[in-house]
């Protein structure tokens, strides 16, 4: 017998050896099934007789557990809110100008007002926008042709995606939660203005004009503003979703129903009674509008289809509506050393805000409504959605 001849007898038989093998795991399998299936209808036969038995036994673990679970969600939010906040400030110190930085008057002004401590809200739901719609199975193939091939540049480009937090994200999309930080640091250097609210404290220090005066105050808001569109402008995105993201971010900034349109009715609607259009207009402008534009910014750029944005914008214009109103009540029911900013003041200047129209549980009530309904969007996302549904509670139960 030759060689190759014993070769073909052994590997047949090698393979015969194999099918007699593989037929054997198919019984022994089918066996265990078999097993699994009886185990399975004796638990749930189990099961059933302790229901029937014993109903307070489920309402003990339910006791029991329920804080666990709690607990896990709580420590959730944290970790979203500490490293959101985290990963914005490291793309802020990296898209700002240093300090140093000539002419460093208004550098000082525009790191002064936004290193001051803000919460990063904005950037914040942008970024969860972002990671949520990312995870969407159909999402996650069409984010993947702008975020994947770019993902190396991205990352080179911004430190802050060596935070693990930052790496769980669409790469780059840090970029524009800082972007919507400066706008939103903008929007509060020229609120605090004495031509318009005329506040000494922001952010638990002097605001800007008290620190720098008025002219450099106003230049650091406009400097911030520019700066937005200079880093929008280079954003790791198809063309179609940066221009998309700048249109949106520009409208939401503007005159009709954005937050420039809202800050001019704001103002004329001082020392008046206010009636409940103009006062939904005001916040829904002032403060709604960017609060929508940052979590369909985080959606366009994480690539969602056009249902996708539709259901961020009705959460971002319902959580940002409801933000409004529960800042209205903290200027109320808190103090400037918990606010970080001066309160009482809306009442002093006699604002258009829902405590004065409605009062205090009521402005409290519709806060909450209007979380729920900015909840139930999101309901088709399941669990995707579950920290976008922390943070609407968050922003309801905060207290500065
Ligand atoms: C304050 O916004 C101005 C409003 C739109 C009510 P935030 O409460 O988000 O302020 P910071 O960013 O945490 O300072
Ligand atoms: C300002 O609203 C909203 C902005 C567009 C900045 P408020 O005037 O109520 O904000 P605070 O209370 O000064 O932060
Ligand atoms: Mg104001
Ligand atoms: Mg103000
Ligand atoms: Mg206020």
């Amino acid at each position: 017998m030759t060689w190759c001849a014993r070769y073909c007898r052994g590997s047949r038989s090698g393979r015969w050896r194999e099918k007699a093998g593989k037929a054997e795991d198919r019984k022994s399998k089918d066996q265990e099934k078999q097993k699994l299936g009886k185990d399975d209808r004796s638990l749930l036969l189990l099961l059933l007789f302790l229901t029937l038995a014993f109903p307070s036994l489920w309402l003990s673990c339910l006791v029991l557990f329920l804080p666990f679970g709690l607990l896990y969600c709580g420590s959730m939010l944290k970790l979203v809110l500490e490293q959101g906040r985290e990963a914005a400030d490291v793309a802020l110190e990296e898209l700002l100008p240093p300090a140093t930085q000539h002419p460093s008057s208004i550098h000082q002004a525009m790191r002064h007002s936004v290193f001051a401590g803000g919460k990063r809200l904005r950037p914040i739901l942008c970024m969860e926008a972002g990671r949520m719609i990312r995870a969407g199975a159909d999402a996650h193939s069409r984010a993947r042709s702008h975020t994947q091939s770019n993902a190396a540049a991205s990352s080179e480009k911004s430190s802050s995606a060596k935070l693990p937090y930052a790496a769980s994200l669409p790469p780059g999309i840090d970029q524009v939660g800082a972007a919507l930080e400066m706008l939103h640091t903008y929007s509060l250097i020229h609120d605090d203005l004495p031509a318009l609210d005329n506040d000494d404290l922001r952010r638990g220090r002097p605001t800007c004009h008290k620190a720098f005066g008025e002219a450099i105050a106003i230049l650091a808001g406009d400097a911030l503003q520019t700066r937005v569109y200079e880093v929008l402008a280079q954003l790791i995105c198809p063309a179609e979703a940066r221009v998309e993201i700048i249109r949106e971010i520009a409208h939401a900034t503007g005159t009709v129903d954005g937050m420039i349109g809202g800050q001019v009715v704001d103002l004329e609607a001082e020392h008046k009674k206010p009636d409940l259009a103009t006062l939904e207009y005001i916040h829904r402008s002032k403060t709604a509008a960017l609060i929508a534009a940052s979590v369909v910014s985080g959606g366009i750029y994480a690539g969602g289809s056009a249902g996708d944005i539709v259901r961020l914008r009705i959460y971002g214009q319902s959580i940002g509506l409801a933000f409004q109103i529960v800042d209205d009540v903290l200027d109320l029911t808190q103090t400037s050393e918990q606010l970080g900013k001066t309160a009482g003041k809306d009442a002093a200047a006699e604002k258009a805000t829902y405590p004065a129209l409605f009062g205090f549980e009521e402005s409290i009530h519709r806060a909450d409504a209007l979380v729920d309904q900015a909840c139930a969007e999101l309901n088709e996302y399941g669990e995707g959605a579950a920290t976008l549904k922390e943070l609407a509670r968050y922003l309801a139960a905060r207290k500065s």
